[in-house]
């Protein structure tokens, strides 16, 4: 079985179930870690579902889109290692794949 390592904003890390065929942000929300918002559920319009992918695993994302690019230059914690992890299919390339859930703007 596939899994993601998810730290919340507590410094708390998650192992959570990945399933292929969802986005990184349904399986955060899937493991119950409910600050990460996601309020427009998926449609890469809100960026409430920002997180920080750790610096090996940039490769294995790639990274933010000229779309989210639009969302998260207003966010007050972006870094080159942003992106919406809405946006982000998981396959089973991703497994062990390590993001930070981004702190709330
Ligand atoms: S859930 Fe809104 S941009 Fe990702």
């Amino acid at each position: 079985m596939a899994q993601i390592f998810v730290t919340d904003r507590a410094g708390t890390t998650h192992d959570l179930e990945a399933r292929a065929g969802l986005s990184v942000m349904e399986i955060i929300r899937e493991g119950r870690l409910d600050e990460l918002l996601a309020l427009c559920g998926g449609a890469c319009s809100c960026a409430t579902c920002h997180v920080h992918v750790a610096e090996p695993d940039l490769a294995r994302t790639g990274t933010a889109t000229p779309d989210e690019l639009d969302l998260l230059d207003s966010s007050d914690h972006f870094t080159p290692a942003s992106r919406l992890s809405c946006q982000i299919p998981f396959t089973d390339a991703l497994d062990g794949l390590r993001v930070t859930i981004a702190p709330e703007d």
